[in-house]
This record gives C-alpha cells, sequence and structure tokens, in this order.
C-alpha cells in the first residue's frame, strides 16, 4: 500500500532512516555513495548536482546518523507525464537489507509530483539481479503488471561498450489504489 497523502509520509519517517528531497549540497555525496555502489555506472559531479535540483522532486535522499546512505535519481520524461523514470538505485552496504529501496520508491511515488504517475519504467543490464529483485518485488507486492523488452543495444547504442540495457515497465496502475 502506498502512504496516505501527509505531510511526512510513514516511509520518510521510518526507522532511523530519514527520506527527504535531495538539495544542492548532497551533489558531493551523492557522487561518492555511487562510486560505491557497484555495477552503477559513475556520472559526473555536475550530472548529479542537477540531480539534486532540476529534477529534486522525483528524486529521494536517504540519510542515517548524517550519511547519506541511499538516493534513487528519477524523472518525468518530458514526452511522458504518467511515466516515472527511475535512473539508479544507490543503497550503501550498511543500509541494504531494510527495503530501503522499496522504501525509497514508494516515497517518490507518493507525492503529489507524482500524481499522474501511472507507469514506472527503468533499465536494468540482465546480469543485475539485485535490481531485477527489487523491482519485481515491488511489483509483485502490489500486484503490478510488468512487461520488458531491450530498449539500450549493447552494439547499436553503446559500440559494444556496455552491456545492453533491458527495459523494465511497471504499470499501468492507480497511484491511489497501489
Ligand atoms: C539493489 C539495491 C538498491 C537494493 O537495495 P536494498 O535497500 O537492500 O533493497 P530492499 O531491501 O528494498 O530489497 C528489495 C528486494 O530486492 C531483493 N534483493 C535485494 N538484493 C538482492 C540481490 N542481491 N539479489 C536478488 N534480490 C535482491 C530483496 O530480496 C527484496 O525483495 P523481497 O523484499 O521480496 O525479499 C542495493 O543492493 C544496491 O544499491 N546495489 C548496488 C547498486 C545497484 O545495483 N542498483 C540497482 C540498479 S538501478
Amino acid at each position: 500500500m502506498l502512504a496516505e497523502k501527509k505531510d511526512i509520509t510513514p516511509q520518510a519517517q521510518a526507522d532511523d532512516i530519514t527520506l527527504r528531497k535531495p538539495e544542492s549540497q548532497d551533489g558531493a555525496r551523492l557522487h561518492k555513495l555511487i562510486s560505491e555502489c557497484k555495477p552503477l555506472d559513475e556520472n559526473s559531479t555536475y550530472c548529479n548536482l542537477l540531480q539534486c535540483t532540476h529534477f529534486a522532486d522525483t528524486c529521494v535522499a536517504a540519510e542515517m546518523d548524517g550519511d547519506l546512505v541511499g538516493f534513487i535519481s528519477g524523472y518525468i520524461p518530458p514526452r511522458q507525464q504518467n511515466v516515472l523514470f527511475v535512473w539508479q538505485v544507490a543503497v550503501h552496504e550498511k543500509a541494504r537489507g531494510k527495503g530501503l529501496a522499496k522504501r525509497m520508491l514508494a516515497e517518490i511515488l507518493d507525492r503529489d509530483d507524482c500524481a499522474n504517475v501511472q507507469f514506472i519504467e527503468t533499465t536494468i543490464t540482465p546480469d543485475n539481479e539485485a535490481s531485477w529483485g527489487m523491482f519485481r518485488s515491488f511489483a509483485y507486492a502490489r500486484r503490478m503488471p510488468t512487461e520488458e523488452f531491450i530498449f539500450f543495444d549493447s552494439r547499436l547504442h553503446f559500440a559494444g561498450e556496455h552491456k545492453d540495457e533491458h527495459l523494465l515497465r511497471i504499470g499501468p496502475f492507480n497511484r491511489d489504489n497501489a
């Protein structure tokens, strides 16, 4: 179940981990977190700063004891206003296995900024079992349909220097009943 609409959602206040929208001061810390969460691709600090500012409404930062231990970067594609595209999900090793990734995803979806969202989309390399496990578990628990297909092809789009990226689409769902 997604959380009831409140100023502070249950997802944001559970246990010792606090969830919030990111801000510009998180950019450098996000860069470090991503570098510690293999096999995620590292982007420039500048890119991370844009995620923390321009895209803050669809990103979430998780803090434990003042440390940034989790982050989801996402955005609503300009031509797909009913889609939340999840770019990267990162949970530091010390915060894994507590349901944090799924909680962060639910927290973004629960925002008014996502009022029109009916689908979650993400791309995953075939061998990233943790990522498949996380998204499938999220969809399964909410009885949301899923489909997948190759989105970026290794040879066609990455000149053979990166694995295929499969698009996983979750939905359609009615956010209020999810
Ligand atoms: C993937 C990742 C974000 C999961 O974070 P997490 O907070 O530990 O995940 P959760 O506790 O919310 O677990 C969610 C589900 O994923 C599954 N899962 C987590 N790690 C898994 C793994 N290594 N293999 C298979 N399934 C896994 C869990 O079983 C859980 O499902 P369940 O609740 O039905 O048992 C974290 O391991 C990570 O940051 N990995 C490195 C970066 C990465 O690969 N990111 C994903 C690509 S976008």
